[in-house]
């Protein structure tokens, strides 16, 4: 069997697990209650159950099994991710933000129910993320938690998503040049994803210094991300896509196309792989699962 043959099915494997036990926590950890939460309970459940890749996730546990880590423990962490994953989908889709109908093929969840709904829903699920890091379920350290739960703090606020969206917004209306557009990726798009791989290394109770070459890794899978986000806008399938493509660019939006055109950004994004799998030069065939991922995020079509 050919090498990508035997990586292809590592992938696909690992995709289909992650995918089922993400499903099954967040099943198990969010019952419907029989009072007038249950809209709200319902709504986090349409968005957060049976869609996405769960790339988080997969990051999480794919660096956590490097590191001998339980591995219900590393689905509980990426679990986390993957609830602040959702709950920035949900209001990135509202009217105030990219006013989007369709996610992972089916309705947007303010269309589903309605956007007082989705807002709390979010708002929910936000909170939501930070339970599930401070249950020692996830890990019989305190010393570990306190920093899944900073690290996942720091990747969602001010210093990462939401500070990335913000500039997102602005770069509707401003011209931006490269370093600042690598900025704004690396916050909106990047920062989720490192913590993804940061939060298997810390439940390995690996050393801040024996981080490093994970660290590169990480920033250059995000960045090939978005790359290949904004590919998939610019010339993707909206029903393999499961959402609506050309927005970016009916929106007037700069990024990393509208700087580099199509050629030069997906060159950029092949780059940018080649150099993640090379942060991984001192691992064998165990980091063959992170090796496969960095390439899965470039030759995505959804
Ligand atoms: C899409 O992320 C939104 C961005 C952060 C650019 P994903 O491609 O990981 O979303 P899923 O797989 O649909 O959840
Ligand atoms: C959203 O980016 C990134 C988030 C932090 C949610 P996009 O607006 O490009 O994501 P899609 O294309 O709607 O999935
Ligand atoms: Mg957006
Ligand atoms: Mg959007
Ligand atoms: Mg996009």
């Amino acid at each position: 069997m050919a090498l990508g043959e035997v990586s292809g099915s590592l992938l696909a494997d690992a995709l289909g697990e992650i995918a089922a036990d993400v499903d099954a926590v967040f099943d198990a950890l969010l019952p419907v209650p029989e009072d007038a939460r249950a809209r709200l309970v319902e709504a986090m459940r349409y968005a957060a159950i049976g869609g996405g890749k769960r790339l988080r996730p997969l990051l999480l546990t794919a660096t956590a099994r490097l590191y001998g880590v339980d591995r219900d423990a590393a689905v509980r962490a990426g679990v986390a991710v993957e609830a602040i994953h959702v709950y920035s989908l949900i209001h990135d889709d509202l009217p105030c933000m990219d006013n989007d109908a369709l996610r992972h093929g089916k309705p947007t969840l303010h269309l589903a129910f309605d956007e007082a709904t989705a807002v709390l829903a979010g708002d929910a699920l936000h909170a939501f993320a930070f339970e599930v890091l401070a249950d020692p379920a996830v890990s019989a350290d305190p010393f570990v938690r306190i920093e899944l739960v900073s690290t996942l703090g720091e990747a969602s606020g001010l210093r990462g998503m939401a500070g990335g969206q913000m500039m997102d917004l602005v770069a509707e209306t401003s011209t931006f040049d490269l370093p600042t557009i690598t900025r704004l990726q690396q916050l909106k798009t990047g920062a989720l994803l490192a913590a993804s791989v940061e939060m298997g290394a810390i439940l390995g109770h690996v050393p801040q210094e024996g981080r490093t070459h994970l660290r590169g890794y990480a920033r250059d899978i995000g960045l090939a991300f978005q790359i290949a986000d904004d590919l998939i806008d610019h010339e993707g399938d909206a029903a393999l896509a499961g959402k609506a493509v050309g927005k970016d660019e009916a929106a007037g939006k700069q990024t990393f196309l509208t700087l580099l055109g199509p050629e030069r950004a997906r060159e950029q994004a092949r780059m940018l792989v080649e150099q993640a799998v090379a942060h991984l030069a001192d691992h064998g065939s165990e980091a063959d699962l992170l090796r496969a991922i960095a390439r899965y995020i470039v030759e995505r079509d959804h």
